[in-house]
């Protein structure tokens, strides 16, 4: 498909895995976004995933015919992207890998390629005829190894999986109707939260460095190719990326006998009663990732436990654990749950928010065996938010 004279799609949509990286849902499939720049030479940005050789290289054969491919310009080696590489240096043998140090030792250690490697630097420019491909490094985004190509004459930045989503791009591969940022919103954020989550950091200096690049088209390797919705893109992964959140409440809970949840239904209750925007999740029926999704879209994270073991019932723990892992800052923080005979989870999350840096907005509230709403006080646990 053209973006461009130039510039070509030619990716696949994925709606076969059902996890990707094996542990995140996948409920609209996902896309694997490969490139190319049709010029005197021909340069393929990134591959695709392994299960989608055949058609990958149908799509290539579609835009080139029997053209050859000159370059294989690799951003990230996570295989995702990379598994490929192999398929088209059967292909087109001939083809140079262009790529960084770092990516030039991976595959090797991924494929097994150590030869015809241009190992190039940053700020690098790659002539291909009437237009360059510049390189520039934003490593832990979303690999120490990744860098992203900008097209200066097509003002075309191919940013590998920054401003990516889940999603596939089945409707139009350009953000414009039906293609809109509002229907790839959630699952962005859900990946952003899920996968590049922990490195904020990064994200911040890679967005500083390539502020002042001009770029009117952005081509990820997963979801829509983003050219009249730029600004919201940036903007998101710019907030997103300082952990900077809306008023509202992830309220997520896992219940072994109901008493944990109809505490976390009545406190859902009360705050949407108080008209606070409140994401609510049973982690005993959805992967975490949903959870997660809504810790770095709303300033208050809720969460309801048993006390299992000991300590926090499993699902949660690994929410909590999950929210740790990725350093998010600035949350407000409230834990509740029942117990049988000894009372931990609470206190055990609050160590944990507290570690975190979470204002803790009450020290929570544990209760013995039953529910009771005689004693689980939803209206006033909701004014404190
Ligand atoms: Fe889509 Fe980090 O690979």
């Amino acid at each position: 498909m053209r973006l461009s004279e130039r510039i070509r799609y030619v990716g696949v949509n994925d709606m076969i895995t059902e996890l990707f990286e094996r542990q995140w849902p996948l409920p609209f499939g996902v896309s694997y976004n490969s490139y190319l720049v049709v010029d005197e030479k021909v340069a393929l940005i990134d591959t695709a995933d392994i299960q989608f050789e055949e058609e990958f290289l149908s799509n290539i054969k579609a835009e080139i015919g029997e053209r050859k491919i000159d370059y294989l310009v690799v951003n990230h080696m996570e295989p995702d992207h990379s598994a490929l590489q192999s398929a088209i240096r059967r292909e087109y043998p001939s083809c140079e890998i262009v790529t960084n140090a770092k990516a030039a030792a991976m595959i090797e250690g991924f494929n097994g390629i150590t030869e015809g490697i241009k190992v190039i630097k940053e700020g690098e420019c790659l002539p291909l005829g009437s237009v360059n491909l510049r390189f520039f490094m934003v490593p832990m985004v979303h690999w120490p190894e990744t860098m992203v190509t900008w097209c200066e004459e097509e003002k075309t930045l191919f940013s590998g999986d920054a401003f990516g989503s889940f999603k596939v791009v089945d409707k139009s591969v350009i953000d414009s109707e039906p293609t809109t940022f509002e229907e790839y919103e959630d699952e962005m954020t859900r990946y952003y939260a899920s996968i590049v989550g922990k490195y904020g950091g990064p994200v911040q200096t890679a967005l500083k460095k390539l502020g002042g690049l001009e770029i009117s088209r952005i081509c990820p390797t997963h979801g829509p190719v983003w050219e009249n919705h730029i600004t919201e893109v940036v903007g998101l992964y710019d907030k997103l990326s300082r952990y900077e959140a809306s008023h509202g409440v992830c309220l997520a809970y896992g219940s072994m006998y109901g008493n944990t949840e109809k505490a976390a239904l009545s406190l859902a209750e009360a705050l949407k009663a108080r008209g606070v925007e409140c994401g609510v999740h049973d982690l005993t029926k959805e992967n975490y990732s949903f959870a997660l999704r809504d810790v770095f879209k709303y300033d208050t994270v809720i969460l309801g436990s048993p006390t299992y073991n000991n300590g926090i019932f499993p699902p949660v723990r690994q929410l909590m654990q999950g929210i740790c892992d990725r350093m998010v800052k600035g949350r407000r923080f409230m834990a509740f749950g029942s117990f049988s005979w000894a009372a931990a989870s609470v206190n055990l999350l609050n160590e944990m928010a507290v570690a975190a840096g979470f204002e803790i907005l009450n020290e929570g509230i544990t209760f013995k065996q039953g529910y009771d709403p005689a004693k689980f006080d939803a209206e006033s646990l909701s004014s404190l938010v």
